[in-house]
């Protein structure tokens, strides 16, 4: 199970939060952040844009008619939420990020769930900045609801303190005692803390404080609101959670502050770019030279890597993922590579497993006194189909043949072509079209294209880096007289990276049939 390894290392799971949660044990998280997508129009919810986020767009808004769209949302955060309640200890702590448009809904919620008198605070995040507001006041706060798990919880409040505001400091004399002896009524409060004062439920942290800090996508949150919350209700070693990582900000501040982080996104991009700041943050803060690793879960396998793995290791790791259990014996196995339901199961790591293979499997069934078996291979031809189907009716063996991408996730690099031409008018350009076709079919949402033209292996004459929603096309100009090697690289929602490569002059363009000339 994933979650043993947090003893070793970082981890980032790439999934819908709710599957992943389901898989944390009970009262073993310390701290949960959680900045959901707002209750909110689209735009501002979609932000990465690629096929998970979009997915759990859809789900969130899946209404049936009988629900309005608040409850829904809120229907889909509250079995969230339960798991989160779940795995936190006793000692722990949860803080919900929200704004107006569904903070009192998500209150009431999260009361039933926590408990009314487990609320701490409703934290207001206060980011001043310019507004056009015209109708109303302009909005200028986020809120934070903080709930404790238990009477039980950590609370740091010496972690927090904030410089002391310059009139109560106009107040103090130069023994630290306030001057008139009476401080918000009370006579002779003593000395003022030389550390300042303890934040209150008022947050002013700007937006972003820099631009080293922007990583350039609207939702991002400030590191600074992240440290104070991590600081407040977590201890060094502590693990921190937060199932909507985004741009991975709470993770970044875990490690800066020395706490383990479980960071989980249903975006691929989200992921990538959480990986790429930890990365960014070990390699510039050499004095912690001894940060933890971080691990990523649940990328889909590509399917060179599945295709290249050590045969006995294949085997061992696909019957593992069908749920069943490995054979010992790797050598000699009969053609049983394990079982599963007291059913055998052979895995094949080959593509268009043919009719002798199922034949043979059926042999190795009679051998061991079984009518059903399953086979699991990367595909199967038509002739496997049929004889597989031919021996059930015949009663005598029920042979499951089975997908191995419908056992774990699996994805094919893109298929690039590098296709029509077109000649300008003047001779001097030509327009070159490249497509990318997915052959797993999972509707990628961005393609990125990097095209680039070579003289000769070193001198690059042309580049060019272009995003592509729909279709997943990509057109480029070459400017050159001389014939230039092309190379079209594609990748996808996923990380896989497909290209082609085509040495291409002006006599080639005209010996493209599909060539026509542009003014
Ligand atoms: C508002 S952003 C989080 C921003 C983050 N706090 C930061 O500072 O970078 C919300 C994130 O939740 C992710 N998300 C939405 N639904 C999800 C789900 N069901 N499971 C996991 N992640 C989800 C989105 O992909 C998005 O990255």
């Amino acid at each position: 199970m994933w979650f043993e390894q947090i003893a070793k290392k970082n981890l980032l799971i790439y999934d819908d939060n709710l599957e992943a949660l389901r898989q944390v044990p009970s009262e073993s998280v310390d701290l949960i952040y959680l900045d959901p997508p707002f209750f909110s129009g689209r735009d501002y919810n979609v932000i990465w844009g690629d096929t998970g986020e979009v997915r759990s767009f859809q789900d969130r808004w899946a209404g049936g008619s009988e629900k309005t769209a608040v409850e829904v949302y809120i229907a889909w955060m509250e079995e969230r939420v339960q798991e989160m309640h779940r795995v936190l200890k006793e000692t722990g702590s949860f803080y919900l990020h929200c704004d107006w448009h569904a903070s009192h809904y998500l209150k009431v919620m999260c009361d039933r769930i926590f408990g009314y008198n487990n609320f701490r605070n409703e934290i207001v995040w206060h980011y001043p900045s310019m507004s056009a507001a015209k109708y109303s006041f302009p909005r200028k706060h986020d809120v934070i609801l903080f709930y404790a798990r238990s009477e039980n919880c950590h609370f740091n409040a010496d972690e927090v303190r904030i410089p002391y505001e310059e009139s109560t400091l106009g107040r103090v004399s130069s023994d630290g005692l306030l001057k008139d002896g009476y401080f918000k009524g009370r006579k002779n409060p003593g000395a003022l803390n030389k550390n300042g004062k303890i934040a209150d439920s008022v947050w002013r942290i700007p937006h972003i404080s820099s631009q080293q800090e922007r990583i350039g996508y609207p939702t991002q949150k400030p590191l600074a609101l992240l440290e104070r919350i991590i600081k407040a209700s977590s201890n060094e070693g502590d693990i921190v959670l937060d199932p909507f990582v985004g741009g991975g900000t709470t993770c970044l501040a875990a490690e800066k502050l020395g706490r383990k982080f479980i960071g989980i996104d249903q975006s691929i991009a989200a992921i990538k770019v959480t990986e790429g700041r930890i990365e960014d943050l070990h390699n510039s803060d050499k004095l912690f030279a001894e940060w933890r690793e971080c691990e990523t879960l649940g990328l889909p396998y590509s399917f060179a890597e599945l295709n290249e793995m050590n045969p006995f290791e294949y085997e061992t790791f696909i019957v593992k993922a069908f749920g069943g259990e490995p054979n010992k014996k790797q050598i000699g196995d009969g053609g049983l590579d394990g079982m599963k339901d007291g059913v055998p199961i052979q895995v094949k790591q080959s593509e268009r497993v043919g009719r002798n293979v199922v034949d043979n499997f059926s042999a190795a069934l009679r051998r061991v006194k079984k009518t059903k078996g399953t086979i699991i291979a990367f595909s199967f031809t038509r002739g496997a189909h049929n004889e597989a189907a031919r021996l059930q009716n015949e009663g005598e063996f029920e042979i499951d043949l089975i997908a191995a991408n419908t056992v774990v996730s699996i994805n094919r690099r893109p298929k690039v072509s590098i296709g029509e031409m077109t000649v300008s008018e003047d001779k001097k350009w030509i327009l070159i079209r490249a497509h990318a076709v997915d052959p797993e079919q999972n509707k990628i949402t961005v393609w990125n294209w990097y095209v680039e033209g070579r003289l000769k292996d070193t001198d690059v004459v042309c580049q060019r880096k272009v995003k592509n929603r729909d279709p997943a096309y990509s057109e480029f100009e070459l400017r050159y007289d001389r014939p230039v090697k092309v190379r079209a690289t594609a990748t996808d929602d996923f990380g896989m990276t497909g290209w082609s490569e085509k040495k291409i002059g002006l006599d080639d363009a005209y010996r493209s049939p599909s060539v026509a000339r542009v003014n």
